[in-house]
């Protein structure tokens, strides 16, 4: 009875839908490889009722699972490969706009976060629009020499290029 059950089962997962269920269980197969072993091992030394068919039908399934792993790994690495890809094409994307959020929040938010001393707020486009009218390149002077409550380069160490950066970030949160 129990055979012919396995049989039964077998032609199933022969089927076309063998490649939709390994491609699923791809990841699950070193489990059922564990898990089988665990219960052909345990069930060799019971020689309890059921033993006889199931060594038969686990060392089946085991190869079953191993054949789904031989025709996965190409699918596995495909799918490895693309994720990894998506994930490092982000932080190459905007190294200075990076540094520049760097530099804000570690020194211009001090005072432009809250608007201490009048200093003109993250995000505050009333504050802003006046000082941009002026142009980009004379807002990024008076902030590189300093103004006023404004400490040249904001008291910062960066350099031209990262402070540049830092005025941009502070600036474009008012656009
Ligand atoms: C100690 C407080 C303080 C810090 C820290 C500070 N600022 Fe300022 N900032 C001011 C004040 C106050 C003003 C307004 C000056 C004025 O108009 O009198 C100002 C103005 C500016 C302006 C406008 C310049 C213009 O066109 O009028 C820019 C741009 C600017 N800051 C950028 C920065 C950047 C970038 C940093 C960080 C690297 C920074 N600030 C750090 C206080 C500060």
């Amino acid at each position: 009875m129990s055979q012919e059950h396995e049989e039964t089962n077998h032609g199933l997962i022969k089927t076309p839908m063998q490649t939709l269920v390994a491609a699923g269980l791809g990841f699950a197969a070193p489990v059922f490889i564990i898990m089988g072993l665990v219960s052909f091992y345990s069930s060799g030394t019971k020689t309890g009722v059921g033993a006889i068919p199931t060594p038969q039908a686990l060392e089946q399934r085991i190869q079953k699972v191993g054949e789904s792993e031989v025709g996965d790994p190409a699918k596995i690495a495909a799918a490895a490969a693309a994720t990894p890809v998506a994930a490092a094409a982000a932080p190459a994307a905007a190294p200075a706009a990076d540094a520049g959020k760097k530099i804000y929040d570690t020194t211009c938010v001090a005072c432009h976060g809250t608007g201490v001393a009048n200093a003109p707020k993250f995000g505050d486009k009333e504050a802003w629009a006046p000082r941009l009218a002026a142009g980009f390149d004379e807002v990024l002077k008076i902030a590189t020499q300093g103004k006023g409550g404004m400490p040249p380069k904001g008291g910062s160490s960066a350099s031209d290029a990262d402070f540049k950066a830092a005025v941009e970030y502070l600036v474009n949160s008012a656009k």
